[in-house]
């Protein structure tokens, strides 16, 4: 059993939710009357438009609808509902890497969300329904757009500015976009990098759906421009009025779609609702980070991913709160930047992913020790596993030893945070992210749906709907059920499976042990071995392919590739092949998916009926016994071959 940490006292007294008596009475009510629960809250926290008429529809499980009947805008719960008390505060306080500052107010921030609404419903005929896909670096823009497309009912798709033209051109395809909006380009490390030039790529064919491209000017390079397709934001967005009708829409309107991978397939674009999104993103806000009127919150994602978006954008402006937005790396100019930016805004909550701790403890052990972090109240951690050293340096070195760290686990279908510490309450330890909140039914379950006993691993499901959880995958509803209902039941009945393993330990806390199925996580980024595969099966050169994780120290995970090629066995080749190999991956996924280690072999363990064993190369690769049998393998010798070639 690893130390437990107790809360803060003077961090408690003042917290929503001040012990665990507190939070475990929250959980009875939730319990006791499920839906009553989930009214309460929607009632407290939405300001409707129009009241709902029922709380939860199950009727068409798993197409659970919530709050039905009621209409709302998320601007007027993130924006046009602050203005009375809260017009001059600053809603987004943005550094540029190049320390740049720009600060927001909610009143400033009102008009310029009204203003592009208008632009893109007068110029660009966007209307309720229609898909704008955002491609943008980590500028003020990027909320403002994801804000103006919620105003006019349009659904959004932000894409990660990491991704590559063909990703970006198979998400803008997928959502059948009529409008992309991206900048050209941003700062990183020092430097200017682009982004428009990408979007050409991505719209050279194929996406006819796709009429006009917004562009946001940022770092003034030279670009060209589509005569007819292109405009600039900086532009023409000043000639539009500074007031704009709100879309009235229904709560299960959809707000956006994020595409995220999956274990077999495209990436899939998880949709969620208007409602039960906003929901979930302010009170999670106000009971995890516990966030007060004054206090400045920092989100280090990108909002390309989920976090980014709960946590940058809606979950922050929802509840009224300051939230922080910085465009580069943290180690530019050196690895103190994000220290002194804690310094500087006087930070109060701070959340970030365990791959970056990591590489800040790394590379920087003592650059805290110079900036005053005395500000901070509450740490976060969100993505991964976080390894207890982390943890600890974290907790010593960034938190001073009187923050709580909230490790969140949650993901992108989830909406916002499932299973976390709540930072007045719950006593914490490293690697555990402890128990869900109140009215999560979060359980770890085996095959046979029963609870599995302390200590052993099993699947982690949530049993129960929930207001934030993903609705559909866009345009796939079967895939949509398979993918998340297909594998576990409980008395009988599908439940949500998360594609993760977990376990309590002996004191009944969860440890998440990671993903169960053949995606693995890269610096906290979610990939499909699957999509790897398929674009290295594209080579010429490759007979047959095989990817797993592999354990990292920075990233949490690797990606090893094992190949069969064709044609060739000399190792100037192979040493070619690998970097041919990588420029594939570059171009059609982005950086983020390049390969860590590439073992070149003479075939792949695999079942009579052709099934590829990749639990077998998974264990080879992390260089563990082999505890499966390999009896029935159609060529049991391959796997000691292979073991003799992954050398490392
Ligand atoms: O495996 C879990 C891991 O990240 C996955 C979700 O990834 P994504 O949808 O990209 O969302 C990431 C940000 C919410 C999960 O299935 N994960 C997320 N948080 C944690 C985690 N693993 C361990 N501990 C966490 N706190």
């Amino acid at each position: 059993m690893s130390q437990l940490f107790e809360p803060n006292r003077a961090l408690s007294k003042q917290a929503r939710i001040k012990n665990m008596c507190e939070y475990k009475e929250l959980c009875i009510q939730a319990d006791e009357d499920f839906e009553g629960y989930w009214d309460k809250l929607a009632r407290e926290k939405i300001e409707w438009f129009k009241p709902y008429d029922r709380v939860l529809n199950e009727d068409n499980a798993p197409f659970y609808k919530w709050f039905e009947g009621g209409k709302l805008n998320v601007t007027h719960q993130c924006l046009g509902r602050h203005l009375n008390s809260r017009k001059n505060k600053a809603a987004i306080i943005w550094e540029g890497e190049d320390g740049t500052r720009r600060i927001i107010t909610y009143l400033q921030l009102f008009y310029r969300v009204n203003r592009l609404a208008n632009l893109l419903r007068n110029k660009f005929g966007i209307q309720k329904g229609d898909r704008v896909v955002l491609y943008m670096p980590m500028i003020p823009e990027a909320a403002f757009a994801m804000l103006a497309c919620a105003k006019i009912g349009a659904i959004h798709s932000v894409v990660f500015g990491g991704f590559s033209a063909d990703a970006l051109r198979d998400r803008i395809q997928d959502a059948q976009a009529k409008l992309v909006i991206t900048a050209d380009g941003a700062f990183r490390r020092g430097k200017p990098y682009m982004l428009k030039p990408v979007v050409d790529e991505a719209l050279r064919e194929g996406c006819e759906c796709c009429e006009k491209v917004l562009i946001v000017q940022r770092n003034f390079e030279d670009i060209e421009y589509v005569r007819g397709r292109d405009y600039v934001y900086n532009e023409i967005v000043m000639q539009e009025s500074k007031y704009c009708e709100p879309e009235w829409m229904d709560a299960e309107d959809p707000l956006f779609l994020l595409y995220t991978s999956g274990s077999t397939g495209k990436p899939k674009g998880v949709q969620h609702s208007s409602a039960g999104y906003i929901l979930w993103a302010q009170y999670t806000m106000e009971h995890v980070f516990d966030v007060k009127e004054n206090d400045t919150f920092w989100c280090t994602a990108d909002v390309g991913w989920i976090t980014g978006h709960t946590y940058i954008v809606y979950g922050p402006l929802a509840m009224g709160a300051t939230t922080i937005m910085y465009e580069g790396v943290p180690t530019f100019p050196d690895v103190g930047r994000w220290w002194s930016m804690i310094d500087e805004h006087r930070v109060n909550q701070f959340y970030t992913a365990p791959t970056a701790i990591r590489l800040l403890h790394k590379e920087g052990a003592d650059a805290p020790s110079k900036y005053d972090l005395s500000s901070l109240k509450v740490l976060g951690t969100v993505g991964e596993p976080i390894n207890p050293d982390a943890w600890m340096w974290y907790y010593e070195q960034i938190g001073g030893g009187k923050c709580p760290i909230v490790d969140t686990w949650w993901q992108t279908e989830t909406g916002g945070h499932m299973i976390t510490p709540l930072p007045g309450a719950t006593p914490i330890k490293p690697g555990s992210a402890t128990f869900p909140l109140p009215g999560i039914k979060a359980e770890i379950i085996d095959e046979n749906g029963n609870p599995t006993p302390k200590g052993e691993k099993g699947f982690l499901c949530i049993t129960k709907p929930w207001p934030s959880m993903i609705r559909n995958i866009w345009g796939d509803s079967d895939r949509f059920v398979k993918s998340y209902f297909g594998d576990c039941k409980k008395d009988g009945k599908p439940v949500y499976f998360s594609g993760d393993g977990a376990m309590y330990d002996d004191d009944g806390y969860i440890v998440i042990t990671g993903r169960t199925d053949d995606v693995i996580n890269v610096s906290g980024h979610r990939i499909g071995t699957a999509e790897i595969e398929a674009v290295l099966g594209h080579h010429e050169n490759v007979a047959e392919v095989a990817v797993v994780g592999r354990p990292d120290p920075i990233k949490g995970e690797g990606i090893f590739a094992y190949i069969v090629i064709k044609g060739t066995d000399s190792i100037s080749e192979e040493v070619y092949m690998i970097q041919e190999l990588n420029k594939l991956i570059v171009k059609e996924i982005g950086n983020i998916a390049k390969l860590d280690a590439i073992r070149f072999v003479p075939g792949l363990p695999k079942t009579r009926s052709g099934k590829i064993m990749r639990r077998i190369l998974r264990s080879i690769a992390k260089k563990e016994p082999i505890t499966q049998d390999i009896s029935t393998l159609e060529d049991p010798s391959i796997v000691e071959k292979i073991q003799n070639l992954v050398q490392f």
